[in-house]
């Protein structure tokens, strides 16, 4: 834990563009700097840094943040490490926070958990590469495998003597204590409290963290005819949880990223063969199936995940179900079907560097389709077929992103001989039926900005006269303003419905406008005060009360407004529901009003602008021009945000 003064102290002083400095070359332009985006591949810069705002985007790739994120991203650093680095370069001293006695114990207890992992991992590979029996017995099997000298070091392979006390011994003759060699699971506390080591005679994998310490070991048994496990694994621990590991990420993190894209493969030798083979961007689940942490730990590095496939029928069905869990969390899910019997390892061997290569390439194939093909080959029967597509429709329908579920209804449509209609009917009732189970579950293709999103219209700019973007808001409220434009949660938690209504008038009233038509002006402020008295009116009784009203001013603008054909037939405006009565979602509201909001403030703007600019005309006094020419700056900063905005809903 760093205390949060220390965390402010270093973000005051983190200078972005010097940061960014050290890693991409910067150049001036106007007030902010540029450069060729190092997030992604680009000709010309499109990576901007804002020194007084402290922050970067990339135009081209969509990357955003602060001075901290961008060092996490860049160095694929956690958080905290990020702001010790920033610390480190700003010669800030980083204090942890106060801990308390039980904290100081547990972190106390993880680092000679972690300490005791290092001492063993020496002392394995110590004994493979040192000893005679290491060298005689678990070297030359790794050699008969063939594994290079250098992968058996750089994966850091060991060997754990036969002798069943070797380890505990040497690490208490060491000095580390019996506790940790317990908690670790390296030793086994026997009832008459003898200890014994727990992977004796086995040939060493080590399992390394994130950021490459080793917190774990996979040990393989080496005569095939025994009883016992082949691989024994270390038991979760403080500084293991199975869950959230995969096995080689600290070696092919960098890779990953690089070519943004994951092989996914089940073993220890898996991954170490395809490296050997110079397929360094692979990792392992360890023969289990897939956890949701160790597809975030995935997805922080590439979106894309090609999964291995051992060439034997029986495991693939068992573990295609473990995949959908990739396409929910959005990555991009290929395959490769390895020939029969073969398991990425045994293939990299039997092939060399390109011929596996190639067939990576060549073999890959769009999970989904090569499930459709999987499941119903050789399937004639109806009721069966209806099941496949079932369970087609599951997958699909988990997919985040609505461009690709279509993609993928048209292929399977195609492969099911299925009309696509009919399949995407079905992916839309499922996904129903899963946004109703999972309340919590937001809306992932219509959601507008929250409001105030928008920078604040600053209070010098007021009486700005624009009634054609106040009547298009009022307009909405009118006809549209009961509806449900999306769902947000608030600050304790609690999911809010906002109205289109609600939604029209929060926004306005928090940059103080008013509208500046006085019988608009009326007419909003009747409908604000009509909400407050009963918020659960329906449209058509708000219309109602309307166009009763007894002064005839106002309901006179309400029956014209409604009246108005102006945005009648325009197809931007038809309502179409995508949820069920209850959360009834409009499409294309949810486009519209952030945008109508956003052209009368950019109307605003551009107006205000041009008055300042006028009165710069008439002014002499030089401090007076100062202060204007500040304005006017400020303003355009405003509506250029705003404008980049309009291009963002425009086009979603
Ligand atoms: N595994 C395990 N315990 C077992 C068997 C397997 O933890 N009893 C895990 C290991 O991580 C192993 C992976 O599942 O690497 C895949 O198992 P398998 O295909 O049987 O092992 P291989 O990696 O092919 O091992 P080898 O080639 O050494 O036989
Ligand atoms: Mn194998």
């Amino acid at each position: 834990m760093i205390d949060h003064q220390t965390i402010e102290k270093i973000v005051d002083a983190a200078d972005i563009v010097d940061v960014i400095g050290d890693f991409v070359t910067l150049r001036r332009r106007g007030v902010n700097f540029i450069a060729r985006c190092p997030f992604h591949d680009e000709k010309t810069p499109s990576f901007t840094v804002s020194s007084a705002k402290g922050l970067f985007k990339c135009f081209g790739c969509g990357k955003a943040g602060n001075v901290v994120s961008f060092i996490m991203e860049h160095e694929r650093l956690s958080y905290v490490e990020a702001i010790k680095y920033l610390g480190k370069k700003y010669g800030i001293e980083v204090r942890e926070k106060e801990q308390s006695a039980e904290e100081i114990i547990r972190n106390n207890d993880r680092e000679s958990m972690l300490i005791v992992s290092g001492f063993a991992n020496i002392f394995f590979s110590d004994t493979l590469n040192n000893t005679d029996e290491g060298r005689a017995v678990g070297l030359s099997y790794f050699r008969e495998r063939g594994f290079s000298k250098k992968i058996i070091d750089k994966f850091q392979l060991g060997y754990s003597p036969a002798k069943r006390t070797a380890f505990s011994e040497a690490a208490l003759k060491a000095g580390y204590r019996e506790e940790f060699l317990v908690k670790t699971g390296l030793s086994i506390k026997r009832d008459d409290g003898a200890l014994f080591d727990r992977f004796s005679g086995r040939v060493m994998f080590p399992i390394h963290s994130l950021s490459g310490r080793v917190i774990a070991f996979g040990g393989r048994i080496l005569q095939t005819d025994k009883k016992a496990a082949k691989y024994l694994n270390s038991p979760d621990s403080d500084i293991y949880l199975k869950r959230n590991v995969l096995y080689g990420i600290y070696f092919s993190k960098q890779a990953i990223s690089k070519l943004d894209k994951c092989y996914l493969v089940e073993g220890y030798t898996d991954v170490i063969s395809l490296f050997a083979s110079g397929v360094e961007n692979v990792v392992a689940s360890s023969g289990t199936s897939l956890t949701e942490e160790q597809i975030k730990l995935i997805s922080r590095f590439s979106e894309n995940v090609t999964v291995l496939f051992d060439g034997d029928a029986a495991g693939i069905k068992a573990s295609i179900r473990g995949i959908d869990m990739l396409l929910r969390h959005g990555l991009k899910v290929k395959v490769v079907l390895l020939p029969d019997g073969e398991d990425p390892d045994s293939f990299a061997r039997k092939h060399n560097a390109e011929e596996l290569r190639g067939f990576l390439d060549s073999a890959e194939q769009d999970f989904l389709s090569f499930k459709v093909n999987l499941l119903s080959e050789g399937v004639n029967d109806p009721i069966k077929k209806a099941e496949i597509i079932h369970e087609i429709v599951n997958s699909i329908s988990v997919i985040p992103d609505l461009i690709t579920r279509n993609v993928y209804i048209q292929k399977c449509s195609r492969i099911l001989e299925i009309e696509e209609k009919i399949l995407s009917s079905e992916v839309a009732r499922s996904r129903n039926r899963q946004l109703a189970s999972d309340n919590a579950e937001k809306p992932v293709d219509n959601e507008p900005p929250p409001v105030g999103e928008l920078p604040p219209i600053p209070a010098f700019v007021s009486n700005i006269f624009c009634q054609e973007q106040e009547k298009e808001l009022l307009m909405y409220m009118l006809k549209h303003g009961r509806e449900n434009l999306f769902r947000t949660e608030n600050e304790e938690g609690d999911e809010v419905i906002f109205h289109v209504d609600e939604y029209i008038i929060r926004d306005i009233k928090n940059d103080d406008l008013e509208f500046q038509n006085l019988q608009y002006k009326k007419l909003f402020e009747e409908y604000e005060k009509l909400l407050e008295t009963s918020p659960d009116r329906d449209t058509p009784s708000i219309i109602r009360h309307f166009i009763r009203h007894s002064e005839i001013d106002i309901s006179s603008v309400a029956v014209s407004l409604l009246m108005d054909t102006h945005m009648q037939g325009n197809e931007n405006y038809t309502v179409s529901k995508i949820w069920n009565g209850t959360n009834a979602v409009t499409i294309n509201m949810t486009h519209a009003v952030p945008k109508a909001l956003a052209a009368y403030k950019s109307k605003i703007l551009t107006i205000a602008i041009y008055k300042l600019s006028e009165q710069l005309k008439t002014e002499n006094e030089d401090e007076e021009r100062f202060n204007i020419l500040k304005k006017i700056t400020q303003l355009n900063e405003q509506k250029k945000f705003i404008s980049n905005y309009l291009d963002r809903v425009v086009i979603l």
